[in-house]
């Protein structure tokens, strides 16, 4: 199989790549490769907007306060360039999206609505109720189509194969049949998304979020970036840890201890909820850890998100939803009664490491949206900044893979790694499980959460790294594929994306130990202070043939704004 641009992965960022680049070339061929059917990425579960200084509810906006807000945000981490060219892109790419056909909320004067959002200075967050990344994702989808995109669906990527300059192309999976193959292509973009799976069990993320192409990035010998900086979403629903939507805050929800205090007012007394997501995280665990939080029949410990005093209206127009959501799982009707949540482990700020035009060192292969690190978002990302990024970065890395597959012919060799591949899935197929890979999963999401979770310290992430070792060590000696069927031969895929989280945790695991400071997401009890003068730089991993990690220092951007303590 041989194509001239290969997106893998066909949420907001894959899907918009795959349409920049079949709007900037109609005579090459473009096709994504997707281990789900396409309206089924993780970007459907984006709830609360996408933001874009668009003023239309404060007309003093504009898009350097968008640049700023998010440097703030990102504890100074993030690259200063990078992030004022997805602010200043942001509202040109709303207006495209929304010329194809995103139903936007809309105000009384007809223009796009926006709320408020966590850490932002203004009312910047476009939304659709509380719906935005799914609507995005269908209206993309069907422009796709439209445009005459070819959609691989149901196939898992293995590995990324190139010569030590450029791009060969990916071996795959078709799920439906069990075929390996190896498909050539010119250019690459990984499109694969976050890997919050690692926490299994206290993540908001879909199944599928196992950072496929992150860990493939890992083994092709690319860098990744920050990868000790994964996000707490402040309010996870407490039993399932689904998403309950910022979008709740910014439409006026109130964070309550079980003395009913709205606690914010210790810790951010000027924005309250509308803290930023680190800040509010750590202070709903503080809470817990003081003993203000509630405990159910289980031992689950949370916090109260009120949204009684909202009113039927308000909640049945723009949170429908999260109520839907806490209606399901929870048992509670947000319009009556409070809902119990806690913080989730949400989103991956680290990924493939790439320069502003979505390049790789390796030239042809490219990354965005949520698996690619440029970095915007630093040590934490503002809400919805994520359904930006994908966007602006997708049509990047678009129209970049397409300048060069315009300029380049497809490369030889591949076969032994196709080789390679083929015997590694045939040994998995033949071996007996000693241990079951449901159990395993959960004891993986047990260690990152109890050890590498909101609060950390050396002791407790040492103890956790030894117990990750150990897990990883038995799962390559324990774990077979029970089904030995070669159609749709899901416990095989399983199987795959757990080898792939073991080696992201191992990555992040590693990374975390190296930082001793706090910054946004990252913070340690042991090392509670930023630390500029020795830490402010990108950790840059890659792994050796013997599994050691490298560990190089990347310097950051802040060619902007000076780096100064956060006040909320
Ligand atoms: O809270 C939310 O709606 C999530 C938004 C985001 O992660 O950007």
């Amino acid at each position: 199989m041989k194509r001239d641009v290969l997106i893998v992965g066909a949420g907001g960022a894959g899907l918009y790549a795959a349409l920049s680049a079949v709007k900037e070339n109609k005579d090459l061929d473009v096709a994504v490769l997707t281990k789900v059917y396409p309206t089924r990425s993780h970007t459907g579960a984006a709830q609360g907007g996408i933001n874009a200084a668009l003023a239309n509810v404060d007309p003093t906006d504009n898009e350097e306060l968008h640049t700023f807000d998010t440097i703030k945000g990102s504890d100074y981490l993030a690259d200063q360039e990078a992030v004022k060219y997805m602010c200043y892109e942001a509202p040109k790419i709303i207006r495209a999206m929304e010329h194809m056909g995103v139903p936007f909320s809309r105000l009384g004067n007809g223009k796009i609505a926006q709320r408020p959002f966590g850490g932002a200075s203004k009312d910047r967050t476009c939304y659709s109720a509380d719906k935005m990344g799914h609507v995005m994702l269908h209206t993309l989808y069907e422009q796709c189509i439209k445009e005459g995109v070819e959609f691989l669906n149901e196939w898992f990527m293995l590995n990324i194969v190139h010569d030590g300059k450029r791009a060969i192309g990916v071996t795959a999976i078709n799920i439906a049949t069990g075929e390996v193959e190896l498909i050539r292509a010119k250019s690459i973009i990984l499109a694969t998304g976050g890997h919050s799976r690692i926490y299994w069990g206290y993540t908001s993320n879909a199944l599928g979020c196992t950072g496929d192409g992150t860990a493939a990035a890992l083994r092709a010998g690319l860098p990744l970036k920050d990868m000790e900086f994964l996000q707490f979403h402040p309010t996870g629903l407490r039993k399932s840890a689904i998403l309950v939507s910022e979008a709740a805050r910014g439409e006026g929800g109130h964070l309550k201890n079980a003395l009913g205090e709205r606690f914010m007012k210790k810790y951010a007394p000027e924005k309250m909820e509308l803290g930023p997501r680190d800040l509010v995280s750590r202070s709903i665990m503080q809470e817990i850890r003081e003993g203000r939080g509630f405990k159910d029949e289980e031992g689950r410990e949370y916090v109260h998100l009120d949204l009684t005093h909202l009113g039927e209206e308000k909640i049945k127009e723009r949170l429908p939803q999260i109520r839907e959501l806490a209606i399901d799982f929870e048992g509670i009707d947000p319009i009556k009664e409070p809902i119990p949540i806690k913080p989730t482990a949400h989103y991956a700020m680290g990924g493939i490491h790439t320069n502003v035009k979505c390049e790789t060192p390796i030239e042809g292969i490219y990354a965005a949206g949520e698996a690619q690190c440029v970095s915007v978002h630093g040590a934490n990302r503002l809400g919805g900044n994520s359904l930006l990024d994908i966007v602006v970065f997708g049509n990047v890395a678009g129209k970049e893979a397409v300048r060069y597959a315009e300029g380049t012919d497809f490369a030889d060799g591949g076969e032994e790694k196709l080789k390679e591949d083929i015997e590694f899935i045939n040994e998995l197929m033949n071996k007996e499980s000693k241990e079951t890979l449901g159990d395993m999963r959960n004891e993986l999401g047990e260690i990152m959460f109890k050890h590498f979770g909101v609060f950390k310290n050396e002791k407790e992430m040492q103890e956790g790294y030894a117990k990750l070792k150990d897990l990883i060590e038995r799962a390559h000696k324990n774990l077979g594929v029970e089904d030995k069927s070669k159609i749709f031969n899901l416990d095989l895929q399983s199987t795959l994306e757990f080898f792939n989280l073991l080696e992201i945790a191992d990555v992040l695991a590693y990374a975390s130990l190296q930082r001793k400071e706090s910054r946004g997401s990252f913070y340690r009890d042991d090392y509670p202070k930023r630390d500029d003068e020795n830490f402010l730089y990108h950790s840059m991993i890659t792994k050796n043939p013997d599994g050691s990690f490298n560990y190089e220092k990347g310097e950051v951007d802040i060619s902007l704004y000076e780096p100064a303590e956060r006040k909320y």
